[in-house]
């Protein structure tokens, strides 16, 4: 499986595939240390037995029918202070892949959750392996639901649910890293504002009222939008207040 490289400049031109780990993120996460692992490695599995998510969550997906991948990134031009970015363009390309594939409104739940409607399609888990003030590498680590059609929980779903169809996973995953590859050049370019725009105009529940559950204590708030460093931004009863990816969960 995945023996065809992708359509790309660099994104999936090598490609390492497991029929089953632990967890791709992980893996790809050793290798980057490798000096030989060269930008664009993909690390791909058909099964994860340990499967993480954000938050110190785990990432659960039916073994063969989704994609659970991992690419290795070396974005030495970027500053460790950006690192938000990666998140917007990796968020900002499975937007541009889903809405192009489903015709389906698409939104991303702070920081990267992929929804349709308003269920989670996709998650991303981006690590960071920063020496000082530099990048070594940059773990994006993407759990796409594909052909699985029933979920234990009523708030996931896949494409084949949204679309009624079967999908090959070695061209998805290839349609995907060219959808990448263009956030992630575009990142690249310095292209920042543009970036930040489009995220803005895609994000679930901007400008809306909504409840927030912050160490055990929940609140109303609108969502504002996020500052440079990827906090939320929430009016609150004590004005604007931003908060990290570990501090605060959207109830509804
Ligand atoms: C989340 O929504 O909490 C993020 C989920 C990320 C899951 C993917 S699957 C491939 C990669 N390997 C992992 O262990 N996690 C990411």
């Amino acid at each position: 499986m995945y023996k065809i490289p992708a359509n790309t400049l660099f994104l999936g031109k090598q490609v390492v595939f497991v029929p089953e780990c632990h967890s791709t993120n992980t893996l790809a996460l050793q290798l980057s240390h490798k000096p030989s692992t060269t930008e664009g490695t993909v690390v791909i599995t058909n099964h994860q037995t340990a499967g993480r998510g954000q938050r110190g969550n785990t990432w659960e997906s039916a073994p063969g029918l989704n994609l659970t991948f991992s690419i290795v990134l070396r974005p030495a031009f970027l500053p460790v202070q950006d690192q938000f970015y990666l998140t917007i363009a990796a968020s900002l390309a499975l937007h541009d892949y889903l809405l192009a594939k489903t015709g389906k409104p698409i939104a991303i739940k702070w920081p990267n959750d992929i929804l349709v409607h308003e269920k989670k399609i996709c998650g991303i888990l981006i690590e960071n392996v920063v020496q000082g003030t530099r990048f070594m590498a940059a773990i994006a680590g993407i759990g796409l639901n594909v052909n699985q059609a029933n979920f234990d929980t009523g708030k996931a779903t896949s494409m084949k649910q949204v679309t009624g169809n079967d999908e090959d996973l070695e061209t998805v995953l290839h349609e995907l890293l060219e959808h990448l590859e263009a956030r992630y050049l575009q990142l690249r370019r310095g292209d920042h504002s543009t970036l930040k725009d489009e995220y803005l105009s895609r994000l679930y529940a901007l400008n809306e009222r909504r409840q927030f559950v912050c160490q055990g204590h929940a609140f109303e708030g609108v969502i504002q939008g996020v500052d440079e460093n990827g906090r939320l931004g929430v009016d609150t009863r004590e004005g604007v207040l931003y908060y990290d990816v570990k501090e605060i969960s959207l109830l509804r």
